[in-house]
């Protein structure tokens, strides 16, 4: 006999916000790193032309404060929902921490800071050992290696399935993102019309046209709790 699987899918759109109480900054808030970084000069290939070793640091430097964060309550949190729905995260986060909490289903929209790719042939794709990508390290070859993420004004290869994933969803939430950035921010448009969506941020985060909003004005730990008890009132 075949098992039918009832559970509904329960889809998370995450930002900067969701591992920013592991300790990692977020990029707009006050205090955030496009404060302390000219986004041009560290996360464009125009930056890369011209400064490669700058782009480079600013990445490790990332990668680094990274190897010494560990999940918070609100990514385990979000590995806890999985026994009760089909948990699929879409992160705009290069951060591993989704994963290293146990989150089964993650897509990164905008790469991964653990891996580097080839220059010349993007396919090839390499974890990085320890912290650093340096000038002069080469894939095999021997092209320069890149820190596998999205600068902006690249193409989001990644972008067609999280649509598909969103317009799945049975329930969408958004966790720590300022929907600043598109596509991502974009996904919104892509849910089917009034199944409930949940926003988790201390912010406030508009959400135009989307019906059926649930505002959890909390930050992600705090926040992922309170969603998980609305939840579970409703089940
Ligand atoms: P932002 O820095 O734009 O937004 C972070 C959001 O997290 C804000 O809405 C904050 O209010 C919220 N926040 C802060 N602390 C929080 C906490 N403890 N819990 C929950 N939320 C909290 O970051 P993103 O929206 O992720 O792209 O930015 C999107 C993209 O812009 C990034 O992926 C990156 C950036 O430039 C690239 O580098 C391509």
């Amino acid at each position: 006999m075949r098992q039918i699987n009832i559970m509904k899918k329960l889809v998370v759109l995450t930002g900067a916000g969701m591992s920013a109480e592991s300790g990692l900054k977020t990029f707009r808030d006050s205090g955030g790193l496009w404060e302390q970084y000219n986004v041009y000069e560290v996360a464009t290939p125009e930056a890369w032309e011209r400064d490669p070793v700058l782009v480079l640091r600013f990445y490790n430097e990332r990668r680094k404060q990274l190897l010494d964060a560990v999940p918070n309550e609100g990514h385990l949190g979000l590995v806890e929902l999985e026994k009760r729905f089909d948990v699929h995260i879409i992160t705009q986060n290069v951060d591993d921490l989704h994963e290293r909490a146990g989150s089964r289903k993650v897509l990164h929209l905008h790469g991964e800071i653990r891996k580097s790719r080839s220059t010349r042939n993007p396919s090839r794709v390499y974890d990085i050992e320890g912290a650093e990508l340096n000038p002069g390290d080469l894939c095999e070859l021997g092209s320069q290696l890149r820190p596998h993420v999205v600068w902006f004004g690249e193409p989001v290869p990644a972008i067609g399935e999280a649509m598909a994933v969103a317009g799945e969803a049975d329930i969408f939430v958004v966790i720590g993102t300022s929907l600043n950035v598109y596509p991502a921010a974009g996904l919104l448009q892509y849910i089917k019309p009034a199944i409930p969506v949940y926003i988790i941020d201390p912010a406030d985060i508009p959400a135009p046209g989307i019906e059926n909003v649930t505002v959890i004005r909390e930050p992600a730990g705090r926040g992922v709790k309170t969603l998980m008890e609305l939840l579970s009132k409703q089940a």
